[in-house]
């Protein structure tokens, strides 16, 4: 049903934008659970994709790991079966609608709290032979407050923050970006701004967020875009079809497409650190 052999084939394969390029680890998370990063995660990769980049979606939600639900596409492998080293890399990443390739979480998350050396070694090596074959692996975390989420964040490139506007998105948000700086982490954030009622509350609820990380974090918190409240996505999400596949023209699709667009003109927030440099800081953060 799902071709393996076919997924590897588009990663090899799929558009060279010029030159041998690294990968860019990025991170999608957000402090409190439900406030849109799956939709996002999905559909920003889905964007990615459609300008020309070679894009792998993983799904690092511990234990609530959904990325394959979203896509109405069961995954025959998943990270547990790379854990427990049934497969390779190759083998547990997943095609799905749009050509998108994803590896799903399944339950190997809960597993990944505790692997053993060995297992951590045959993990960050098969991880590792991604190099060159993706210009973004986006993770798509759990919730904050996780050790494991931490720890994915302290070794991304970049972390994309996901609030709404709603004060306990807020306040959680920031607990999550102080929690990241507690642990002498030098992670550089990017704020999406989403289930908006219009631009002025975006406006606003960037500011609010962003003035608080300044004074009380000495952090930047650059304002990747907004994604407007759109019933869509519940409808999406409903059908198992990703938003910007469903309703490419609903107004929550054209913000995400937008927010990739500017992604992708904007200078990235800190030097590419490379895979490579990925996984020797995960595993400094899991010793
Ligand atoms: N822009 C939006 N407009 C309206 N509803 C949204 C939007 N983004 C997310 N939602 C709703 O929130 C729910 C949870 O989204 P999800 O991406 O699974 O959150 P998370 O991954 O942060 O837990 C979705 O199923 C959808 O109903
Ligand atoms: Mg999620």
């Amino acid at each position: 049903m799902h071709d393996q052999a076919e997924a590897l084939r588009h990663l090899v394969h799929s558009r060279e934008l010029g030159g041998a390029r690294s990968t860019r680890i990025v991170t999608v998370t957000s402090g409190k659970g439900g406030v849109g990063k799956s939709n996002f995660s999905l559909n920003f990769a889905l964007a990615l994709q459609n300008r020309g980049y070679r894009v792998l979606l993983f799904d690092a939600d511990i234990g609530m790991a959904n990325i394959d639900v979203l896509l109405g596409t069961p995954a025959k492998y998943n990270l547990f079966h790379l854990l427990k080293r049934e497969k390779s890399i190759w083998e547990i990443i997943q095609s799905g609608p749009g050509g998108l390739q994803f590896i799903a979480g399944g339950s190997g998350f809960r597993d990944l709290i505790r692997l053993s050396e060995a297992e951590l070694d045959y993990f960050t090596g098969e991880i590792a032979k991604l190099h060159g074959h993706v210009d973004f692996l986006l993770f798509d975390t759990g919730a904050g407050l996780s050790k494991e989420t931490l720890r994915f964040i302290g070794a991304a490139d970049e972390t994309i923050v996901v609030t709404t506007p709603e004060p306990t998105s807020i306040t959680d948000a920031y607990a999550l970006m102080k929690m990241v700086r507690q642990m002498g982490q030098d992670a550089a954030f990017r704020l999406v701004v989403n289930r908006v009622e219009g631009e002025r509350e975006g406006r606003q609820t960037a500011d609010n967020i962003r003035q608080v990380a300044q004074t009380y974090l000495q952090l930047e918190l650059p304002l990747l875009g907004f994604v407007p409240d759109d019933g869509h996505v519940s409808r999406a999400v409903k059908r198992q079809t990703a938003l910007s596949i469903a309703y490419p023209d609903c107004p929550a699709a054209r913000g995400i497409d937008g927010i990739a667009a500017a992604y992708v003109r904007a200078e990235p927030r800190a030097p590419e650190r490379n895979l490579k440099g990925f996984l020797q800081r995960m595993r400094k953060l899991w010793s």
